[in-house]
Protein backbone atom coordinates (compact mmCIF):
# COMPACT_ATOMS: atom_id res chain seq x y z
CA UNK A 1 0.00 0.00 0.00
CA UNK A 2 2.81 2.31 0.52
CA UNK A 3 3.18 4.84 -2.86
CA UNK A 4 5.77 6.04 -4.45
CA UNK A 5 7.16 9.06 -2.15
CA UNK A 6 6.48 12.27 -4.32
CA UNK A 7 8.28 15.07 -3.72
CA UNK A 8 6.20 17.80 -4.77
CA UNK A 9 7.43 21.53 -5.53
CA UNK A 10 7.71 23.70 -2.43
CA UNK A 11 5.88 26.79 -2.00
CA UNK A 12 4.83 28.48 0.68
CA UNK A 13 5.71 28.19 4.33
CA UNK A 14 8.23 25.08 4.12
CA UNK A 15 11.08 27.44 5.23
CA UNK A 16 9.10 28.92 8.22
CA UNK A 17 8.14 25.67 8.98
CA UNK A 18 11.72 23.96 9.32
CA UNK A 19 12.66 25.85 12.53
CA UNK A 20 10.83 23.83 14.88
CA UNK A 21 8.14 20.91 14.72
CA UNK A 22 7.04 19.12 17.87
CA UNK A 23 5.70 16.31 16.14
CA UNK A 24 9.01 15.30 14.00
CA UNK A 25 11.08 16.35 17.45
CA UNK A 26 8.36 13.70 18.92
CA UNK A 27 9.14 11.23 16.84
CA UNK A 28 12.61 11.69 16.90
CA UNK A 29 12.77 11.24 20.37
CA UNK A 30 9.93 8.11 20.80
CA UNK A 31 10.27 5.65 22.59
CA UNK A 32 8.43 2.49 21.20
CA UNK A 33 7.29 -0.01 23.55
CA UNK A 34 6.81 -3.75 22.63
CA UNK A 35 3.12 -3.15 22.03
CA UNK A 36 3.41 -0.44 19.90
CA UNK A 37 6.22 -2.91 17.53
CA UNK A 38 3.76 -5.55 17.87
CA UNK A 39 1.18 -3.70 15.96
CA UNK A 40 3.39 -2.45 13.59
CA UNK A 41 4.47 -5.83 12.72
CA UNK A 42 1.10 -6.96 12.56
CA UNK A 43 -0.21 -4.13 10.08
CA UNK A 44 3.06 -4.47 7.63
CA UNK A 45 2.30 -8.19 7.71
CA UNK A 46 -1.50 -7.72 6.45
CA UNK A 47 -1.84 -4.16 5.10
CA UNK A 48 -5.69 -2.81 4.67
CA UNK A 49 -6.97 -3.68 0.79
CA UNK A 50 -6.76 -0.95 -1.42
CA UNK A 51 -9.54 0.57 -1.68
CA UNK A 52 -11.90 0.47 -4.75
CA UNK A 53 -11.69 3.35 -7.20
CA UNK A 54 -15.19 3.64 -8.78
CA UNK A 55 -14.78 4.63 -12.11
CA UNK A 56 -16.16 8.16 -13.21
CA UNK A 57 -18.90 8.11 -15.60
CA UNK A 58 -19.45 11.45 -16.58
CA UNK A 59 -16.43 14.16 -15.89
CA UNK A 60 -16.45 15.77 -12.67
CA UNK A 61 -19.05 18.73 -13.63
CA UNK A 62 -17.63 21.59 -12.14
CA UNK A 63 -13.58 22.88 -13.03
CA UNK A 64 -11.27 21.53 -10.63
CA UNK A 65 -8.20 22.28 -10.47
CA UNK A 66 -5.69 21.76 -7.78
CA UNK A 67 -8.60 20.49 -5.38
CA UNK A 68 -8.24 17.07 -6.98
CA UNK A 69 -4.16 16.85 -6.13
CA UNK A 70 -3.22 15.17 -2.80
CA UNK A 71 -1.92 17.90 -0.49
CA UNK A 72 1.83 17.20 -0.59
CA UNK A 73 2.20 16.14 2.87
CA UNK A 74 3.58 13.52 4.95
CA UNK A 75 0.57 11.78 5.88
CA UNK A 76 -0.31 11.04 2.25
CA UNK A 77 3.04 9.83 1.27
CA UNK A 78 1.64 6.49 3.05
CA UNK A 79 -1.97 6.62 3.30
CA UNK A 80 -4.52 7.26 0.62
CA UNK A 81 -6.54 10.27 0.64
CA UNK A 82 -9.54 8.23 1.86
CA UNK A 83 -7.67 7.08 5.10
CA UNK A 84 -10.69 6.06 7.38
CA UNK A 85 -12.70 2.76 6.42
CA UNK A 86 -12.77 1.04 10.15
CA UNK A 87 -15.57 3.02 11.19
CA UNK A 88 -18.83 2.85 8.68
CA UNK A 89 -21.05 4.86 10.39
CA UNK A 90 -18.59 7.82 10.08
CA UNK A 91 -15.34 7.10 7.64
CA UNK A 92 -17.04 8.96 4.54
CA UNK A 93 -17.26 12.13 7.20
CA UNK A 94 -13.99 11.77 7.83
CA UNK A 95 -12.33 11.46 4.60
CA UNK A 96 -14.29 14.30 3.68
CA UNK A 97 -12.89 16.48 6.41
CA UNK A 98 -9.01 15.34 4.79
CA UNK A 99 -9.66 17.59 2.38
CA UNK A 100 -10.04 21.13 4.29
CA UNK A 101 -8.73 19.31 7.78
CA UNK A 102 -4.77 18.31 8.01
CA UNK A 103 -4.36 15.25 9.49
CA UNK A 104 -2.84 16.63 12.56
CA UNK A 105 -5.44 18.71 13.42
CA UNK A 106 -7.39 15.17 14.47
CA UNK A 107 -4.43 13.42 15.29
CA UNK A 108 -1.86 15.03 17.11
CA UNK A 109 -3.46 15.97 20.47
CA UNK A 110 -0.17 16.27 22.71
CA UNK A 111 -1.08 17.05 26.42
CA UNK A 112 0.21 19.60 27.82
CA UNK A 113 0.36 21.91 24.86
CA UNK A 114 -1.55 24.58 23.73
CA UNK A 115 -2.42 24.74 20.70
CA UNK A 116 -5.01 26.83 18.45
CA UNK A 117 -5.46 25.73 15.15
CA UNK A 118 -5.24 28.11 11.75
CA UNK A 119 -5.49 28.11 8.32
CA UNK A 120 -1.94 27.01 6.81
CA UNK A 121 -0.79 26.95 3.14
CA UNK A 122 -0.11 23.53 1.76
CA UNK A 123 1.14 22.63 -2.02
CA UNK A 124 -1.87 21.36 -3.48
CA UNK A 125 -4.49 23.44 -1.64
CA UNK A 126 -5.63 26.42 -2.96
CA UNK A 127 -4.26 28.75 -1.43
CA UNK A 128 -7.56 30.55 -0.28
CA UNK A 129 -8.33 27.49 1.45
CA UNK A 130 -6.15 26.34 3.09
CA UNK A 131 -6.03 23.35 5.52
CA UNK A 132 -7.17 23.40 8.85
CA UNK A 133 -3.97 22.73 11.22
CA UNK A 134 -2.97 23.12 14.53
CA UNK A 135 -0.26 25.84 15.44
CA UNK A 136 1.85 26.40 18.42
CA UNK A 137 2.89 29.38 19.13
CA UNK A 138 1.77 30.91 16.11
CA UNK A 139 3.63 28.31 14.14
CA UNK A 140 1.88 25.37 11.65
CA UNK A 141 2.05 21.72 12.63
CA UNK A 142 1.81 20.15 9.29
CA UNK A 143 5.24 18.13 7.90
CA UNK A 144 5.32 18.75 4.11
CA UNK A 145 6.59 16.34 1.90
CA UNK A 146 9.45 18.41 0.54
CA UNK A 147 10.98 18.67 4.30
CA UNK A 148 14.57 17.33 4.69
CA UNK A 149 13.39 15.35 7.88
CA UNK A 150 10.56 13.93 5.42
CA UNK A 151 13.31 13.13 2.51
CA UNK A 152 15.49 11.21 5.17
CA UNK A 153 12.63 9.62 5.92
CA UNK A 154 11.59 8.71 2.48
CA UNK A 155 14.82 7.63 2.09
CA UNK A 156 15.31 5.26 5.62
CA UNK A 157 11.83 3.76 4.56
CA UNK A 158 13.38 3.04 1.04
CA UNK A 159 15.90 0.94 2.56
CA UNK A 160 14.83 -0.42 4.88
CA UNK A 161 13.98 -4.11 5.65
CA UNK A 162 11.43 -5.32 7.38
CA UNK A 163 12.61 -5.16 10.98
CA UNK A 164 13.24 -1.53 10.42
CA UNK A 165 10.21 -0.48 8.45
CA UNK A 166 8.38 -2.06 11.72
CA UNK A 167 10.31 0.51 14.06
CA UNK A 168 9.85 3.37 11.26
CA UNK A 169 6.15 2.74 11.56
CA UNK A 170 5.68 2.77 15.31
CA UNK A 171 8.02 6.29 15.90
CA UNK A 172 6.47 7.90 13.45
CA UNK A 173 2.70 6.84 14.83
CA UNK A 174 4.04 6.98 18.67
CA UNK A 175 3.06 10.84 18.87
CA UNK A 176 0.00 10.62 17.49
CA UNK A 177 -3.75 9.23 18.80
CA UNK A 178 -5.21 6.19 16.86
CA UNK A 179 -8.76 7.71 16.59
CA UNK A 180 -9.23 11.55 16.58
CA UNK A 181 -11.45 13.71 18.38
CA UNK A 182 -15.20 12.69 18.18
CA UNK A 183 -18.01 14.27 15.82
CA UNK A 184 -19.10 16.79 18.26
CA UNK A 185 -15.45 17.72 19.63
CA UNK A 186 -16.08 20.38 17.06
CA UNK A 187 -19.70 20.52 16.12
CA UNK A 188 -22.02 20.98 18.91
CA UNK A 189 -21.86 23.92 21.05
CA UNK A 190 -19.95 26.78 22.19
CA UNK A 191 -17.24 24.70 23.00
CA UNK A 192 -15.39 24.02 19.81
CA UNK A 193 -12.14 22.98 19.05
CA UNK A 194 -12.02 25.20 16.42
CA UNK A 195 -12.50 28.80 16.40
CA UNK A 196 -14.61 29.61 13.42
CA UNK A 197 -14.82 32.43 13.70
CA UNK A 198 -11.12 33.22 13.53
CA UNK A 199 -10.78 30.68 10.82
CA UNK A 200 -12.85 33.04 8.50
CA UNK A 201 -16.46 31.45 8.71
CA UNK A 202 -19.37 34.52 8.60
CA UNK A 203 -21.63 34.14 11.28
CA UNK A 204 -24.61 31.73 9.38
CA UNK A 205 -22.21 29.46 8.84
CA UNK A 206 -20.68 29.45 11.90
CA UNK A 207 -24.24 28.73 13.27
CA UNK A 208 -24.68 25.77 10.88
CA UNK A 209 -21.25 24.07 11.63
CA UNK A 210 -21.51 24.58 15.14
CA UNK A 211 -24.69 22.89 16.02
CA UNK A 212 -24.74 20.59 12.71
CA UNK A 213 -27.45 18.31 13.07
CA UNK A 214 -25.64 15.25 11.52
CA UNK A 215 -23.35 15.49 14.12
CA UNK A 216 -24.89 15.25 16.75
CA UNK A 217 -26.80 12.57 15.09
CA UNK A 218 -24.38 10.27 15.14
CA UNK A 219 -23.03 10.95 18.18
CA UNK A 220 -26.15 9.95 20.40
CA UNK A 221 -27.13 6.70 18.03
CA UNK A 222 -23.21 6.32 19.05
CA UNK A 223 -23.26 2.20 19.58
CA UNK A 224 -22.86 1.20 23.01
CA UNK A 225 -19.85 -0.73 22.59
CA UNK A 226 -18.05 -2.01 19.03
CA UNK A 227 -18.96 -5.78 19.92
CA UNK A 228 -22.50 -5.23 19.87
CA UNK A 229 -23.10 -2.41 16.77
CA UNK A 230 -26.98 -2.56 16.27
CA UNK A 231 -27.64 0.94 17.07
CA UNK A 232 -31.85 1.51 17.93
CA UNK A 233 -33.00 5.35 16.56
CA UNK A 234 -35.80 6.09 17.59
CA UNK A 235 -37.95 8.74 16.29
CA UNK A 236 -36.85 11.42 18.44
CA UNK A 237 -33.35 10.85 17.22
CA UNK A 238 -34.46 11.81 13.91
CA UNK A 239 -36.04 14.86 14.69
CA UNK A 240 -34.19 16.55 17.76
C1 LIG B 1 6.09 5.64 6.28
C2 LIG B 1 4.68 5.45 6.07
C3 LIG B 1 3.68 6.19 6.94
C4 LIG B 1 3.59 7.54 7.17
C5 LIG B 1 4.51 8.64 6.65
C6 LIG B 1 2.42 7.75 8.01
N1 LIG B 1 1.80 6.56 8.25
FE1 LIG B 1 0.14 6.26 9.38
N2 LIG B 1 0.31 4.24 9.13
C7 LIG B 1 1.24 3.62 8.32
C8 LIG B 1 1.01 2.18 8.35
C9 LIG B 1 1.81 1.13 7.59
C10 LIG B 1 -0.09 1.97 9.21
C11 LIG B 1 -0.77 0.66 9.57
C12 LIG B 1 -1.67 0.20 8.44
C13 LIG B 1 -2.78 1.17 8.16
O1 LIG B 1 -3.66 1.36 8.99
O2 LIG B 1 -2.75 1.81 7.08
C14 LIG B 1 -0.50 3.30 9.70
C15 LIG B 1 -1.53 3.52 10.60
C16 LIG B 1 -2.00 4.76 11.00
C17 LIG B 1 -3.09 4.99 11.94
C18 LIG B 1 -3.88 3.91 12.68
C19 LIG B 1 -3.34 3.77 14.09
C20 LIG B 1 -1.96 3.18 14.16
O3 LIG B 1 -1.07 3.76 14.81
O4 LIG B 1 -1.70 2.12 13.56
C21 LIG B 1 -3.26 6.35 12.01
C22 LIG B 1 -4.29 7.09 12.86
C23 LIG B 1 -2.28 6.96 11.14
N3 LIG B 1 -1.52 5.98 10.56
C24 LIG B 1 -2.14 8.31 10.96
C25 LIG B 1 -1.05 8.92 10.31
C26 LIG B 1 -0.82 10.34 10.27
C27 LIG B 1 -1.73 11.39 10.88
C28 LIG B 1 0.35 10.53 9.59
C29 LIG B 1 1.08 11.84 9.35
C30 LIG B 1 1.43 12.63 10.52
C31 LIG B 1 0.84 9.22 9.19
N4 LIG B 1 -0.04 8.27 9.65
C32 LIG B 1 2.01 8.99 8.47
C33 LIG B 1 2.25 4.22 7.60
C34 LIG B 1 2.53 5.58 7.61
C1 LIG C 1 -12.01 15.30 11.53
C2 LIG C 1 -11.01 14.56 12.23
C3 LIG C 1 -10.06 13.68 11.42
C4 LIG C 1 -9.23 14.03 10.39
C5 LIG C 1 -9.10 15.40 9.71
C6 LIG C 1 -8.46 12.87 10.07
N1 LIG C 1 -8.82 11.82 10.88
FE1 LIG C 1 -8.09 9.91 10.80
N2 LIG C 1 -9.43 9.32 12.23
C7 LIG C 1 -10.32 10.16 12.87
C8 LIG C 1 -11.16 9.36 13.77
C9 LIG C 1 -12.29 9.88 14.66
C10 LIG C 1 -10.71 8.02 13.62
C11 LIG C 1 -11.28 6.79 14.33
C12 LIG C 1 -12.44 6.22 13.55
C13 LIG C 1 -13.10 5.08 14.30
O1 LIG C 1 -12.56 3.96 14.24
O2 LIG C 1 -14.11 5.34 14.96
C14 LIG C 1 -9.62 8.04 12.66
C15 LIG C 1 -8.92 6.90 12.26
C16 LIG C 1 -7.86 6.91 11.34
C17 LIG C 1 -7.13 5.73 10.90
C18 LIG C 1 -7.38 4.30 11.36
C19 LIG C 1 -7.96 3.45 10.25
C20 LIG C 1 -9.44 3.61 9.99
O3 LIG C 1 -9.91 2.93 9.07
O4 LIG C 1 -10.14 4.36 10.68
C21 LIG C 1 -6.17 6.16 10.01
C22 LIG C 1 -5.17 5.30 9.25
C23 LIG C 1 -6.31 7.61 9.89
N3 LIG C 1 -7.36 8.02 10.71
C24 LIG C 1 -5.50 8.40 9.10
C25 LIG C 1 -5.75 9.75 8.82
C26 LIG C 1 -5.01 10.53 7.85
C27 LIG C 1 -3.84 10.03 7.02
C28 LIG C 1 -5.58 11.77 7.84
C29 LIG C 1 -5.24 12.94 6.94
C30 LIG C 1 -5.42 12.72 5.53
C31 LIG C 1 -6.67 11.76 8.81
N4 LIG C 1 -6.74 10.52 9.38
C32 LIG C 1 -7.48 12.85 9.08
C33 LIG C 1 -10.45 11.53 12.71
C34 LIG C 1 -9.81 12.28 11.73
C1 LIG D 1 -11.50 19.10 14.07
C2 LIG D 1 -12.85 19.60 13.94
C3 LIG D 1 -13.89 18.74 13.24
C4 LIG D 1 -14.29 17.45 13.59
C5 LIG D 1 -13.72 16.57 14.68
C6 LIG D 1 -15.37 17.13 12.72
N1 LIG D 1 -15.62 18.18 11.87
FE1 LIG D 1 -17.16 18.30 10.52
N2 LIG D 1 -16.43 20.07 9.83
C7 LIG D 1 -15.33 20.72 10.32
C8 LIG D 1 -15.08 21.89 9.51
C9 LIG D 1 -13.94 22.88 9.69
C10 LIG D 1 -16.09 21.93 8.52
C11 LIG D 1 -16.34 23.02 7.49
C12 LIG D 1 -15.68 22.83 6.17
C13 LIG D 1 -15.90 24.04 5.29
O1 LIG D 1 -17.02 24.23 4.81
O2 LIG D 1 -14.95 24.79 5.14
C14 LIG D 1 -16.93 20.77 8.76
C15 LIG D 1 -18.06 20.46 8.01
C16 LIG D 1 -18.92 19.41 8.28
C17 LIG D 1 -20.15 19.13 7.57
C18 LIG D 1 -20.73 19.97 6.46
C19 LIG D 1 -21.70 20.94 7.07
C20 LIG D 1 -22.30 21.87 6.05
O3 LIG D 1 -23.29 22.52 6.43
O4 LIG D 1 -21.80 21.99 4.93
C21 LIG D 1 -20.70 18.00 8.12
C22 LIG D 1 -22.01 17.33 7.74
C23 LIG D 1 -19.78 17.55 9.16
N3 LIG D 1 -18.72 18.43 9.23
C24 LIG D 1 -19.99 16.43 9.92
C25 LIG D 1 -19.02 15.90 10.77
C26 LIG D 1 -19.09 14.56 11.34
C27 LIG D 1 -20.23 13.58 11.11
C28 LIG D 1 -17.96 14.41 12.09
C29 LIG D 1 -17.48 13.18 12.83
C30 LIG D 1 -17.36 11.96 12.04
C31 LIG D 1 -17.21 15.66 12.03
N4 LIG D 1 -17.88 16.52 11.19
C32 LIG D 1 -16.04 15.92 12.73
C33 LIG D 1 -14.60 20.37 11.44
C34 LIG D 1 -14.72 19.18 12.14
Amino acid sequence: MMKSWILAGAIGLASAMVAANPYTEGVDSARVDDEALQQARKQLDHPPAEPRKAPLFVPPFHQRSAEIEAPAVLCLQCHDRAPHRRNPRKRAFLNMHGRWIACETCHWQPEGMSLDYGRVRVPGVPVAEGLIAPLVDGKPVVTLAEEPWVRRLARDWEQADKAARVNIKARLHQPLEEKGPDCIACHDGKDSLLDWKALGYERGRVKELRDNPIARFLQRTEPESPDDPVVRIQLRDLLE
